[in-house]
């Protein structure tokens, strides 16, 4: 397509600037996460929205969990910024009791509209930064695509939310897609540029949680949608609860 080739930035940085009289100051983490979950909701509740990570089945690292017996029928899981839900649904049709959670109230009326039937499938809104109680214990974690565009001073809040929501031995399966430069080339076509080796998104992810988390392993894989034409390379990693 002809159009005008747009320069955008991939990955949310945390590094939300105001700019006020000719400076530049950083927000507070109240403040961006309030601003992050209207940006989110705001995105869900467009009828037309189709995140180009959208899959209508199952991201493959979740399918090689349950193929592998990682993940187990019998076992608790929490989807953990589950957006449209596709991949919570999946697990609960495998047979885990599957809660998915998001902070953004359309993406859960979403995912609500598309698999409130399904059985052993609960959907929540929930801020994954505030502190929850009264969900878990999990035997299962699972992320795909939340903890990346969590603002760098919010990720404390997450990890406590993850020691809340799990005990010693449960298995947290981390998806990441990896940071770049994407130039548009027209509508949902992409080109990848710049993108940051997995070594860096696995160091990145350890420094947060290898204190409580013991990393087992980690998969390359693509996580572009369904619509989506080229890739979106991300890393699947695999944890386990060491204390
Ligand atoms: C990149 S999307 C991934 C959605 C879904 N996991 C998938 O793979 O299709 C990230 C999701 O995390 C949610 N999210 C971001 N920050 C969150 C938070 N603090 N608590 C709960 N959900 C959050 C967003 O609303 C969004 O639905």
């Amino acid at each position: 397509m002809g159009g005008t080739s747009r320069a955008s930035s991939f990955v949310r940085t945390g590094r939300a600037l105001v700019s006020f009289f000719g400076f530049h100051r950083r927000t507070t983490p109240s403040a961006d996460a309030a601003s992050s979950r209207q940006s989110w909701d705001r995105r869900w509740g467009r009828s037309d929205y189709l995140p180009r990570y959208e899959i209508s089945t199952v991201d493959v690292a979740v399918r090689h969990a349950v193929e592998d017996g990682w993940f187990c029928p019998g076992m608790r899981a929490i989807d953990i910024g589950c957006g449209a839900g596709h991949n919570a649904a999946w697990l609960a049709d495998q047979g885990l009791e599957v809660t998915g959670v998001d902070f953004a109230d359309h993406a859960i009326e979403r995912a609500r509209s598309k698999f409130g039937e399904v059985a052993g499938l609960h959907l929540e809104v929930v801020d994954v930064t505030q502190a929850n109680a009264d969900l878990g214990p999990y035997d299962v974690l699972v992320d795909r695509g939340c903890l990346q565009g969590i603002d760098r001073l919010l990720r404390p809040n997450y990890l406590r939310t993850m020691l809340t929501w799990s005990g010693r031995g449960a298995r947290f399966l981390l998806i990441m897609r990896n940071q770049g430069t994407l130039v548009r080339r027209g509508v949902g076509r992409h080109r990848a540029v710049d993108w940051t080796p997995a070594d860096a998104v696995i160091s990145d992810a350890c420094d947060l949680l290898q204190t409580d988390f013991r990393f087992l392993g980690a998969e390359l894989i693509d996580m572009s949608g369904d619509a989506y034409e080229e890739a979106l390379p991300g890393v699947a990693m695999r944890f386990e609860r060491s204390i």
